[in-house]
């Protein structure tokens, strides 16, 4: 307890210091600014906030069974959270379906607790005044990874085939402006605006993108899963909204996590 309350006022700390290094942002590169948030903020993160909200809602006896999430399987068996991420997505035969974290945590709401999957998938992002049980726990959960190796098995029949419509996703190319994810993120050394854009497709910037999410991010005040980085980045490419934990959003990452096997995973990170 005394732990988490340390890890709490650390963090709150390190957003304070935050705030007040935001001033003049805009006249420094985006790069440059988060290397400036990173060092003055040591070894703080506000996604420690995030984390410890997260590890208490995962105890905490929610929904009509009024039971918590500790004995949820999220890859390593029941209540094993320790890794779990390193090896997600999976295919899990209770449900017969390829999970990422967030369907995952989804799939243990309704099984587990009793919510119908319309509630657990109802507030999927948190925004300026409201904060939300499913950040807290990806934050959580997530952390129990950091500094493991990524190991995503993709060898199940479904597993292939969603790391195949992955990659397909991935190079499908449509919306007003022909775009693909890989007009992005194929290609090295490309920037929008004042952001690197990772190219996805070279082991090296894949590994790196993916162990770091999800993030803190600066300029919204909110740590941000997986699911949201696509949701966003649909967003970028003018495609219609990606749909929260849809079988398209969970192949994309089944894609991009299976090519960062043998990264090290060191996230909820800092971004701008
Ligand atoms: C129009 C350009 C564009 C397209 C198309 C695009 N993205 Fe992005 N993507 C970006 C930008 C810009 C960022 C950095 C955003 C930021 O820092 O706010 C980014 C960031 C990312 C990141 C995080 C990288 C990191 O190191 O933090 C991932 C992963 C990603 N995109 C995946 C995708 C996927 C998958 C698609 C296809 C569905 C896609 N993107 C389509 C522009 C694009």
């Amino acid at each position: 307890m005394r732990k988490t309350w340390e890890k709490a006022a650390r963090a709150a700390l390190a957003a304070a210091a935050l705030a007040a290094t935001g001033v003049g942002a805009q006249q420094k590169s985006a790069i440059e600014e988060i290397e400036r948030y990173r060092a003055a903020l040591g070894d703080g993160n506000p996604a420690e906030l995030w984390e410890a909200r997260g590890d208490a809602i995962w105890k905490e006896k929610r929904g009509p069974k009024n039971a918590s999430l500790e004995q949820c399987d999220l890859g390593l068996g029941p209540g094993i959270v320790r890794g779990a991420y390193t090896v997600l997505p999976k295919y899990f035969a209770d449900t017969n379906k390829v999970e990422d974290l967030e369907s995952r945590l989804v799939s243990c709401m309704v099984m587990l607790q009793g919510f119908t999957p319309e509630q657990a998938k109802k507030d999927p992002y948190g925004g300026p005044g409201k904060k939300v049980a499913m950040d807290a726990l990806v934050a959580f959960v997530t952390s129990e990874s950091r500094g493991l190796p990524m190991k995503v098995a993709g060898t199940h029949p479904k597993e292939v085939e969603a790391y195949d419509l992955g990659r397909q996703i991935f190079f499908h190319r449509g919306g007003p402006y022909d775009f693909s994810c890989a007009t992005c993120h194929g290609v090295n050394n490309q920037r929008i605006r004042l952001q690197d854009l990772p190219n996805l497709l070279n082991p090296r910037d894949a590994k790196k993108a993916y162990t770091s999410w999800p993030a803190y991010r600066v300029s919204q005040g909110e740590v941000r899963s997986f699911q949201w980085r696509l949701l966003d980045c649909f967003r970028q490419q003018r495609f219609p909204e990606l749909e929260f934990t849809s079988p398209a959003s969970i192949a994309l990452t089944m894609f991009l996590a299976k090519n960062s096997n043998g990264g090290t995973f060191d996230a909820p990170a800092i971004k701008r």
